[in-house]
């Protein structure tokens, strides 16, 4: 039977390069979108007709991580198991206001922001996904990370310790989910030229930043992280769980 992968954000950047990195390999899709339906929509008309499998749109909002509950009994009616869970959406724009800043104008609400919908609605999101991976002899989940809680990055002190505390809670929930036969793991990028990246108001020194920092002197694509996606879902992963990936291009040791 077909395996289904659920995954937050799947309509730009990494996670559409994740949804179709798992179509292409027969894996039937459930993924999230917050604004942009339309893009969702053309998306599966589009893996319906390369691919063939099933693939289904859900409206997410992160910063209600709550929300994920409803989410999963939809994709209940919709799809017969899940086998795969990746917490990747990441939210921009009015909600990181106070969060995306230098450290002296950072303020408790847009910090509050970043880690409800980095960290809180990665733990409800993979504690519905357990649930069902259960059911199903189990499975892997995943959160996608970031280097800048690694490397000083301008503006990031809000993402990077959200993204520290998601490496932390991918460690614990390991731990704890082992007995149900889940891995998880975390995948840490390093800068990737996505919409998100675009955002930074210091976008295009970042880039050249990085092509010069990396010993392969290319920017961060966002196919670039879904082939490791990809192989820690599958059974070529099988003992590899509570652990932080790296992938940077080798730019954080620069
Ligand atoms: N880009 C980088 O340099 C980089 C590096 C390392 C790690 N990462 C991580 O990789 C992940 C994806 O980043 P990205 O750069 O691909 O982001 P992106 O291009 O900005 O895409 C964000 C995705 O999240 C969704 N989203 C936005 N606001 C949301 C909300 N309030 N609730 C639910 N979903 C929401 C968007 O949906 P709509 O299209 O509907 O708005 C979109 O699908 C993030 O966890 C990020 O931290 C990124």
């Amino acid at each position: 039977m077909r395996k289904t992968l659920v995954i937050s954000g799947g309509t730009r950047g990494i996670g559409r390069a994740i949804v179709e990195e798992f179509a292409s390999n027969g894996i039937d899709v459930a993924f999230t979108y917050n604004s942009n339906v339309d893009i969702a929509n053309e998306m599966i008309a589009d893996l319906t007709e390369k691919f063939g499998g099933k693939y289904k749109a859900y409206p997410l909002d992160i910063l209600e991580p709550d929300s994920y509950k409803a989410l999963f009994k939809e994709i209940d009616k919709d799809f017969q198991r899940v086998d795969y869970f990746i917490s990747n959406a990441i939210i921009s724009g009015r909600s990181v206001v106070g969060g995306f800043a230098p450290f002296m104008r950072l303020k408790p609400k847009g910090l509050m922001n970043i880690y409800t919908a980095t960290v809180l609605s990665f733990i409800v999101g993979a504690q519905e996904a357990a649930k069902r991976i259960e059911k199903v002899g189990g499975g892997s989940i995943i959160s996608l990370s970031s280097t800048g809680n690694l490397v000083h990055t301008p503006n990031y002190t809000g993402h990077g310790n959200s993204k520290a505390a998601v490496e932390t809670v991918v460690k614990y929930a390991a731990h704890e989910l082992g007995d149900m036969g889940i891995r998880v793991n975390a995948v840490s990028g390093g800068p990737i030229d996505t919409d998100a990246l675009k955002k930074f108001p210091n976008y295009e020194e970042v880039k050249g930043e990085v092509v010069k920092r990396s010993p392969l002197s290319r920017m961060g694509e966002s196919d670039d992280l879904s082939g490791i996606c990809y192989f820690l879902s599958t059974d070529k992963a099988s003992w590899i769980t509570g652990q932080t990936f790296i992938v940077d291009g080798g730019t954080t040791f620069a």
